[in-house]
């Protein structure tokens, strides 16, 4: 063979090889290649399975489906087994003549008598590891000689070979890519159950009912309450709880976006429909399809951008921005707002219609000064997350301290409550928060309804008394003990604690 031809033979084999991921596909087309150019007819890419040490065969040129299937070597077995085990490539001029040839396919039965063949195989390595072999059968001829029909199989195998590897690569990271992708999807999920919503309150036993209530349905859900309590956490949950949870969640700021943009972000664009627009871009409608939209701060969009979602809504169906097709989608449209829509449609400022498409279902967050008795369960609960988060070890809030976050009236709700706690986090370095860790918001009073103004005495004392129960809490009404961590002395410590009412026996 010329040189020419070979280097022609190997560019398409190579070509051949990158044309598809899928090895097969790939390899029939070697054998396609080396057939029509070499007549090297009946080519067949056998594999060893390390686990079972059998040799199956992976392709083969004019051999039936089943055939494949049915015809298994050992290691060692028969010619190609040989190959395999030894690593050595094997060429012989006439099969006819050959002990060790078994033919177990069958394939070469009916010419057996019309002509006589050659046989080369040779091994596929991976390094020193052999992993297969490819073999031929070629017409015998006296003038062919098989030494080189050897080298060039050997280098097609060389190919093969590093095929296979780049598969297995790819293949690996796409696994890799799948097992992170499923873990990070079971986190989400996880963390969006109602479970990480925090509340004992009969408000938010409601709030939970309604979820409940509503998830699986596929009902517009709009979600009211002040800033801070909680609206993105129920809509996290409305999906993660929906038959959609496996779908997209996506989630569209409406007032974070830009007036000019917000249409081709819900919508999407097409290539040069306006200046800036240089691609084709999907829109949040289309991300979400089989999945959940959430228009937050859906109360700041303008009067144009209703009319849109108000035909979304209706007919799930939209264009893009510049473009002539419409676009169907089914998505669950979650909406939340801490506007007051009512007084907006009033005012012109919404649309009546739309309001009535969103408001099917709607859920009220209550203000966090409305539901006392979750303060505490929340503060517990953003005590346990910032400790983890800070590696520390803070146990419980002194009593003073619970009396400031219960007496709080928390404008800012769940969040500032949450701020409030990551900082005393923070700023504690012992066992237990004290009054004097939270934030001076809390503290000075003038945010709060219930705390007097002190004076210093009054401050002084009250600190002070903190410590001495916080001690015999520790304690647990050891006197001695207390009187130690507090470095003083017995006697002062019990005149103290007689002074402000307090006795030992209740902390035991
Ligand atoms: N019931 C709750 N349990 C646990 N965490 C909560 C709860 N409510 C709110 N949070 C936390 O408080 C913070 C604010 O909640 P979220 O963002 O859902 O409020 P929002 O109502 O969407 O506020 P805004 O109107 O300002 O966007 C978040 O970090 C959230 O995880
Ligand atoms: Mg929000």
């Amino acid at each position: 063979m010329k040189k020419i031809e070979e280097i022609t033979l190997f560019y398409e084999i190579s070509q051949a090889l990158n044309e598809h991921l899928e090895l097969k596909k790939s390899l029939y087309k070697v054998l396609d290649i080396l057939s029509s150019s070499m007549s090297m007819v009946r080519g067949t890419v056998s594999l060893l399975n390390p686990l079972r040490n059998e040799i199956s065969i992976e392709v083969a040129h004019s051999l039936s489906p089943g055939t494949i299937e049915r015809v298994k070597y050992k290691l060692g077995e028969g010619i190609t087994g040989r190959v395999i085990q030894s690593g050595k490539a094997v060429a012989i001029p006439k099969i006819s003549e050959e002990p060790l040839f078994l033919n177990r396919t069958a394939a070469r039965k009916q010419t057996k008598h019309i002509e006589e063949l050659s046989f080369i195989c040779v091994p596929i390595k991976k390094g020193n590891q052999v992993i297969g072999a490819l073999s031929v059968d070629r017409p015998y001829d006296e003038a062919y000689s098989l030494k080189d029909g050897q080298k060039l199989l050997s280098v097609v195998a060389t190919m093969i070979a590093q095929h296979v590897i780049n598969l297995e690569t790819i293949r690996m990271e796409k696994d890799q890519l799948r097992e992170e992708n499923k873990r990070l999807r079971s986190e989400l999920e996880n963390k969006y159950r109602i479970t990480s919503i925090v509340g004992n309150s009969n408000k938010m036993r409601e709030v939970f009912q309604m979820i409940s209530q509503v998830c699986m349905s596929n009902a517009t859900v709009l979600i009211r309450g002040e800033s801070g309590t909680g609206k993105e956490l129920v809509a996290n949950s409305v999906h993660y709880n929906s038959q959609r949870a496996k779908g997209p969640f996506v989630k569209v700021n409406c007032a974070a976006i830009p007036v000019n943009l917000i249409e081709s972000e819900l919508f999407g664009h097409e290539k040069g429909s306006f200046t800036g627009a240089i691609k084709q871009k999907l829109g949040k409608f289309e991300l979400a399809h089989k999945g959940t939209l959430f228009l937050d701060e859906i109360g700041s969009v303008g009067l144009d951008v209703q009319a849109n979602l108000l035909r979304v809504l209706q007919e799930k169906e939209f264009e893009r921005v510049g473009g002539q097709k419409t676009i169907k989608v089914d998505v669950r449209i979650i909406a939340a707002t801490n506007k007051n829509l009512e007084q907006a449609v009033e005012d012109g400022s919404f649309r009546g219609d739309l309001y009535y498409r969103l408001n099917v279902f709607p859920i009220y967050m209550p203000p966090l000064r409305e539901r006392k008795t979750d303060i505490l369960l929340l503060a517990d609960y953003f005590l346990e997350k910032y400790n983890k988060e800070n590696n520390k070890d803070i146990k419980r809030f002194s009593t003073p301290a619970i009396d400031m976050l219960m007496g709080y009236h928390w404008p800012g709700n769940v969040r500032e409550l949450e701020n409030c706690i990551e900082r005393s986090v923070l700023m504690c370095d012992g066992g237990v928060i004290h009054s004097y860790h939270l934030p001076p918001t809390l503290q000075t009073g003038t945010e709060s309804d219930t705390l007097p103004e002190q004076s210093l005495d009054e401050a002084v004392a009250h600190l002070e008394r903190e410590m001495l129960i916080d001690a015999l809490k520790n304690t647990r009404g050891n006197v001695t003990a207390a009187a130690q961590i507090l470095k003083t002395t017995v006697r002062k410590f019990a005149y103290k604690t007689k002074r402000y009412g307090l006795h030992y026996s209740h902390y035991r």
